[in-house]
């Protein structure tokens, strides 16, 4: 199956950021993931307004939007007007989930339910309904570099075994290493957010590390 190869872009080099856009989108990145953070629904800050402006404003490629904040309703439209292909949202964010997947859908972008590690699929159940996408944590959210949570394996299997029925694609964020991509690519999961456990900070190039990634 032809995977999403997804670039966490907090992990890129923003020294030169067009640089290293035009590198990502020569290797071959299907999208670029963008991390959203608030400093309260995760202990950190990820990139700021003017980063994603410039981003979702200069992509050759689709731009995805994790956010990872409180109440993400009320930013849906500042993203999608911003140009996101994609809005992630944590149901265990706000009291209304449906709402903001109703809405992100009327404004004619694609929903991804995110999940953190200790969160069901049984919570999530009644939302995959409206699911494009299932974004599984493979580690706590808002910090790139952390050792993957073993028992997430669990939960991918179950989203896989009800994903025809509901029709959404399975993306893993967090500790995507070349052996879990391959591992996990052959069960089902469609997409990977690539940070520092695959691509970056690696001291090759991302073409070459893309390429070997693209064959597993
Ligand atoms: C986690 C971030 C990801 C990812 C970074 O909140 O959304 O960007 O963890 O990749 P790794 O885990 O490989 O450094
Ligand atoms: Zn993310």
């Amino acid at each position: 199956m032809d995977k999403l190869l997804c670039p966490s872009m907090m992990c890129a080099d923003f020294s030169n950021l067009k640089r290293e856009m035009e590198a990502l989108e020569e290797a071959g990145s299907d999208i670029f993931h963008i991390d959203v953070m608030d400093g309260r629904f995760v202990p950190n800050f990820g990139m700021g307004l003017q980063d994603i402006e410039y981003i979702c404003g200069h992509a050759k490629i689709p731009c995805d939007v994790h956010l990872m904040i409180e109440q993400p309703i009320q930013y849906v439209d500042k993203f999608a007007d911003l140009g996101a292909s994609i809005l992630y949202v944590h149901p265990e964010s706000e009291c209304h989930p449906v709402r903001t997947l109703q809405k992100i859908h009327d404004r004619g972008v694609k929903a991804g339910v995110a999940l953190n590690p200790g969160t069901s699929v049984d919570f999530a159940q009644p939302l995959l309904h409206m699911a494009d996408y299932v974004l599984v944590m493979g580690v706590n959210p808002g910090f790139a570099g952390q050792v993957y949570i073993d028992f997430v394996d669990e939960k991918i299997e179950q989203l896989l075994d009800c994903r025809e029925k509901y029709g959404y694609e399975v993306v893993l964020d967090g500790a995507c290493s070349p052996e879990r991509i391959k591992t996990l690519g052959e069960k089902g999961v469609k997409g990977f957010v690539l940070g520092t456990s695959a691509l970056f900070g690696k001291g090759r190039s991302y073409v070459e590390i893309m390429e070997e990634l693209r064959i597993k």
